[in-house]
């Protein structure tokens, strides 16, 4: 029996992962709290941690888990930025869920813009209360728009394709772009003067943190779309709301947000909101956020459990071998495809 402790539960987690672990002899022990400092102790006595987006993995935490004899960290998403890789090395596996529903990802995103440039949410509280008047409803073709797509990996790829479903033309940057891929590429600059929708498909690293900047707003076209989907660091909340005040951004469509971690996934109705950037920004009648919910489908939730199970199995039956092992070393993916099949350390 391997016995995972269980971070940051909720109840859409668990019959999926109660259904694959009884399969496969594990037990996870449902935590309903996040992983930290002050928490890491529940999880004595475990041969693995299974944690998500705002669990804090940092050097501290993974020392303990060491001390505990926890061998692995199962991520339970495919953005590991909360992991400190490097500490990890030499100590504690971890392994992440690459894809769980990219589709998941992209369809979101283009649920928010429509929701957005059509007006889809004023509408439904309108109606509501029988008021039929159309006054301040009128949004934009998508057909014909510039739509910069930066990152044009898994999902950046399924959003691009559905964008070119409506008509859009499409320009993308990226660090990597993909060869023969029939994607337009240009530099950063270009993609920010030249979009009308902007949407983020990169990762979270230190050097994407707030590429959305006061700058980086300043050069793009007035009424400009931005979306985010990905992380919230990518963007300067701050600067984005400047943005928006001095009418430069003309809407704002987020799943996420820098400081989510102790907000986000959680019921906060009838509390006093502390956070007084991310009241100011929800107040705004054109800004959308949703709760990092992009990747909250049925086959998401499917993949995610039976991913995390396979993770863990083949590192515990397969002498700590994983396919979906990060690299410790330089903390990148990319680097570590090159050495697959091999064990980190
Ligand atoms: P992926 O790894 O398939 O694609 C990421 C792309 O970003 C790659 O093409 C890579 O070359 C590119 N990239 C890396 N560094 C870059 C840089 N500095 N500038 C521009 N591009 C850069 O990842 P995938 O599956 O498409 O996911 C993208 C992001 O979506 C994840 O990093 C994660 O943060 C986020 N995500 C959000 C979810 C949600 O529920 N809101 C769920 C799943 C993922």
């Amino acid at each position: 029996m391997i016995k995972v402790a269980f971070y940051d539960a909720k109840e859409y987690d668990r019959p999926s992962f109660e259904q694959y672990g009884r399969l496969h002899d594990i037990r996870f022990r449902f935590l309903e709290t996040k992983l930290n400092e002050d928490t890491v102790d529940l999880a004595k006595g475990s041969d693995a941690v299974c944690v998500f987006v705002n669990d804090t993995v940092n050097a501290a935490v993974i020392d303990r888990l060491h001390e505990y004899g926890v061998r692995i960290i199962a991520l339970r998403s495919a953005g590991y930025n909360n992991v400190d890789l490097h500490a990890a090395f030499g100590k504690v596996h971890v392994v992440h869920v690459p894809a769980y529903s990219p589709y998941a990802v992209a369809e979101h995103a283009i649920a928010l813009l429509l929701t957005s440039v059509r007006r889809i949410h004023k509408a439904y509280n309108r109606t509501r209360e029988f008021n039929f008047s159309l006054n301040g409803l009128t949004g934009f073709d998508f057909h014909g728009k510039t739509v910069g797509v930066i990152g044009t990996g898994k999902i950046g790829r399924i959003f691009i394709d559905i964008c070119r479903g409506f008509g859009m033309n499409v320009i993308a940057y990226d660090l990597f772009p993909a060869k023969d891929s029939g994607i337009e590429y240009v530099l950063l600059d270009e993609l920010f003067e030249s979009s009308d929708i902007i949407s983020l498909h990169c990762p979270l690293t230190e050097d994407t943190r707030h590429m959305i900047d006061a700058a980086a707003i300043g050069k793009m076209k007035k009424g400009v779309v931005i979306v985010n989907t990905s992380r919230g660091g990518l963007i300067d909340a701050e600067a984005l709301l400047e943005g928006i005040k001095a009418r430069k951004v003309g809407a704002a469509c987020l799943d996420v947000y820098e400081e989510e971690a102790d907000i986000f996934f959680e019921d906060r109705s009838g509390h006093i909101l502390n956070d007084d950037l991310l009241s100011r920004l929800i107040s705004m009648p054109n800004v959308i956020v949703t709760s990092h919910q992009a990747f909250l489908t049925e086959e998401a939730l499917n993949n995610i459990a039976e991913t995390t199970v396979g993770n863990i199995l083949s590192f515990f039956q397969k002498d700590g071998i994983c396919d979906n092992e990060l690299c410790y070393r330089c903390g990148s993916i990319e680097h570590c495809k090159k050495e697959r099949r091999q064990r980190c350390f």
